[in-house]
């Protein structure tokens, strides 16, 4: 028999704080139903490797790819005694865009230690597959707040803050969101920077703007437990001249929020995520969900809807 562990993470997205939550304030994200999706399986080759479509690579080769599954891999496989290291195969299926701001790295680094562990039969807890999956973002992020792993590892809507304990939201009635990548990728360690000399060059408006955000963060959490997508697009719309004013936006991200403000049901809309390129999420009047979508997806394919799924990490039956 081949022995065969799988676990699956969805993607997110943040709806108040990114860049900010780097510096104190308070975020808010939320899982989405895109997952990635990762099986770890006995493999009858020299070497441990990992596939992703027609990409592979041996978990011992430093030849940069697959950077956060490496890490993740590495770290499992030095709490495990060398007999238990036969050759293995990890591979990887993604409905997530990489580089699009909506979570990739941080739910691949969560579904790899989840699945790995479990082949390897050890029996981690949800801060020690948090804190391995946060080492493995580190490797592409540069200085994550762990906000994407939190959001990922929980599922649903949570209010996070470094160094504190996240708080899932509960919610009485759902809602759902409009999603639109741009299709640009880009890289977060290298806005995270960008901003961080913003932050240098203006330390008192850049401290009285963390404040602000972490405000209007509790705020969304107030409109998101009352439905209140009016409310939840005006807030959108003013953290998005917050993320302009510290410098993530671009021309073509401007155009496009423009752009998706104009269509039917839309009530405001931001960057979500790093910014640079990447993805943009808005809030919409939820009667009207079929409508607005037909009418982005036109001009941006990339364009989805989503609920907030409450499942974050969770251990998948393997396929044989
Ligand atoms: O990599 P992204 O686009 O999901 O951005 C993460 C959010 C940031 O606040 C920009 C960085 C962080 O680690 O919190």
């Amino acid at each position: 028999v081949i022995r065969e562990t799988a676990a699956s993470a969805p993607g997110k997205v943040i709806l108040s704080g990114e860049h900010f939550v780097v510096h104190g304030s308070y975020s808010v994200a939320a899982a989405i139903n895109r997952r990635v999706h990762v099986r770890v399986r006995e493999f009858q080759g020299p070497k441990p490797r990992i596939v992703l479509g027609d990409q592979v690579s041996t978990i011992s080769s430093d030849d940069g790819s697959f950077p956060v599954v490496k890490t993740v891999a590495r770290d499992i496989l030095s709490m495990v005694t060398k007999t238990n290291q036969d050759s293995f195969e990890i591979s990887i299926t993604s409905d997530i865009p990489p580089g699009s701001g909506l979570g990739s790295s941080a739910a691949v680094s969560l579904a790899c230690a989840g699945a790995l562990a479990d082949f390897m039969g050890l029996t981690l807890n949800k801060n020690e597959l948090s804190d391995m999956a946060f080492r493995g973002e580190s490797k592409v992020h540069g200085n994550p707040s762990g906000v994407d792993v939190q959001s990922c590892l929980n599922g649903g809507l949570i209010l996070f803050k470094k160094n504190s304990q996240t708080e899932k939201i509960s919610l009485r009635n759902s809602f759902c969101l409009l999603v639109v990548f741009s299709g640009k990728k880009r890289s977060t360690s290298k806005l995270v920077a960008k901003v961080a000399k913003r932050r240098e060059e203006y330390p008192n408006q850049f401290k009285r703007m963390t404040e602000s955000v972490s405000d209007i963060s509790l705020e969304v959490v107030e409109a998101a437990k009352g439905r209140d997508m009016r409310r939840m697009g005006s807030l959108f719309t003013l953290i998005q001249s917050q993320l302009s004013w510290i410098g993530v936006s671009t021309l073509e991200i401007d155009m496009l929020i423009e752009d998706i403000l104009g269509a039917n049901g839309v009530l405001g809309a931001k960057i979500t995520g790093a910014g640079g390129g990447g993805s943009i999420i808005a809030a919409i009047d939820q009667d009207s969900g079929d409508s607005t979508l037909k009418s982005v997806s036109q001009k941006y394919p990339y364009s989805f809807i989503s609920d907030i799924p409450q499942e974050g990490l969770r251990w998948e039956k393997p396929a044989s």
